[in-house]
């Protein structure tokens, strides 16, 4: 069967029939998948059982796993319930209870339902992610994704004017305070060290530009922190409208896999007393995207 892509929103999100993604690729089907996220940014794969191992198989066809050195999260490898490649995005302990509402990993989560783009707060941000749906909540749960393309399209001239050379700093820190969790210890502070990001972004194969939002933007260099946090809540209003803003209910076995180059996404509320257990892959991105003048 060859591989076919329906939209499901009118600006982007395909969903896509014909791929097993527990079996290899062939060349064909990859550039199709590759020409799918480069249009839709957003890809829909249902009815995928995957086994952690073929979901990061399925993954490297399509680049590079992201590695680094320092972390994204603040629980330590022996804490965790899966093993290296594969990101626990689930609310359970490494022992598979759900975990406790004042655990400091649960507080850290919450920061994920404000809009972001995956390890934008890294010199080398995110490619795509793959989160594959295991354990659905009976209620709520849905993942949300904005087009940061036709976010960037419908600004007035002006405003694309204003906005080309801006740099912005991105940091954990950031979207963690406007949670008001801050209770970081000295060691995660350095670490979350804050990076630099270009507001304005071009794609390596379409040349659309899009807007490089998330909440991990706390800063805009050489602008007063009061008028860069109202500039950035403003621009991220408007790049989060309804039109461009497609909501994924999720079905267990759904893998959604997204290009955070072209899109800012966010996890929505759901009954922490059930189990959500979703597992995300993440392709890194090539190079820094400016030099990093730290
Ligand atoms: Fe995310």
């Amino acid at each position: 069967m060859p591989v076919s892509i329906r939209p499901l929103h009118p600006v982007f999100v395909g969903e896509v029939a014909g791929i097993d993604c527990r079996s290899p690729l062939n060349p064909a089907e990859v550039t199709a998948i590759e020409s799918g996220m480069d249009q839709y940014a957003v890809l829909v794969f249902r009815d995928q059982d995957l086994a952690d191992e073929e979901q990061i198989a399925f993954t490297r066809h399509f680049g590079e796993l992201e590695g680094y050195s320092t972390p994204g999260h603040i629980r330590r490898r022996a804490e965790q319930r899966l093993g290296p490649g594969i990101a626990d995005f689930s609310n359970l302990d490494k022992d598979g209870r759900i975990m406790s509402a004042e655990d400091r990993v649960w507080f850290f989560k919450l920061g994920d339902r404000l809009w972001h783009s995956d390890s934008s707060f890294r010199p080398v941000p995110a490619k795509y992610s793959l989160l594959s749906g295991r354990v659905i909540p009976s209620w709520g749960a849905n993942t949300e994704f904005a087009d940061m393309r036709a976010a960037y399209d419908a600004l007035d001239e002006r405003a694309k004017a204003e906005i080309e050379d801006l740099v912005c700093e991105h940091s954990l820190i950031y979207s963690r305070a406007a949670i008001g969790f801050t209770d970081l210890t000295p060691g995660e502070i350095a670490a979350f060290r804050p990076v630099h990001q270009p507001l304005v972004r071009t794609h390596p194969v379409t040349g659309r530009r899009s807007l490089f939002l998330a909440a991990h933007a706390g800063a805009i260099l050489g602008w007063t922190i009061p008028e860069a946090r109202m500039f950035l809540r403003d621009l991220t209003e408007h790049a989060t409208r309804p039109e461009f803003v497609y909501s994924h209910t999720w079905q267990p076995y759904d893998l959604v896999m997204w290009d955070n180059r072209q899109t800012m996404h966010r996890a929505r509320r759901f009954d922490r007393n059930e189990v959500r257990d979703v597992r995300r892959t993440t392709l890194g991105g090539n190079a820094p995207l400016i030099e990093q003048r730290m």
